[in-house]
């Protein structure tokens, strides 16, 4: 929750397709940024847009919460993997 609002991000950063909680779990910086763990790409916790390091021209993406009285629902996605993610040689 930011100012109010909650706000959530698929867990997948946008450098190599890691989880951005990687390593301890630690997401949220001492300046209020989202940080992965695995190279140290930052992305604004308002957008998810990229906001330094291995992360240049991509941002998080959003998952849209719906609220139902004190529930809050992350609704479901379908996800594209990556292309380059799974190319496998089958020879
Ligand atoms: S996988 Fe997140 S910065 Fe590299």
């Amino acid at each position: 929750m930011l100012d109010g609002v909650c706000r959530a991000y698929l867990n997948q950063c946008v450098h190599r397709a890691q989880p951005v909680d990687v390593g301890d779990g630690q997401v949220l910086t001492k300046d209020g940024f989202l940080e992965c763990g695995a190279h140290g790409a930052l992305y604004n916790p308002v957008d998810g847009s990229c906001a330094g390091g291995p992360c240049t021209g991509g941002g998080l993406t959003a998952i849209k919460l719906e609220r139902d009285g004190d529930a809050l629902f992350a609704l479901a996605l379908e996800i594209e993997p990556p292309e380059d993610l799974y190319e496998l040689s089958l020879e």
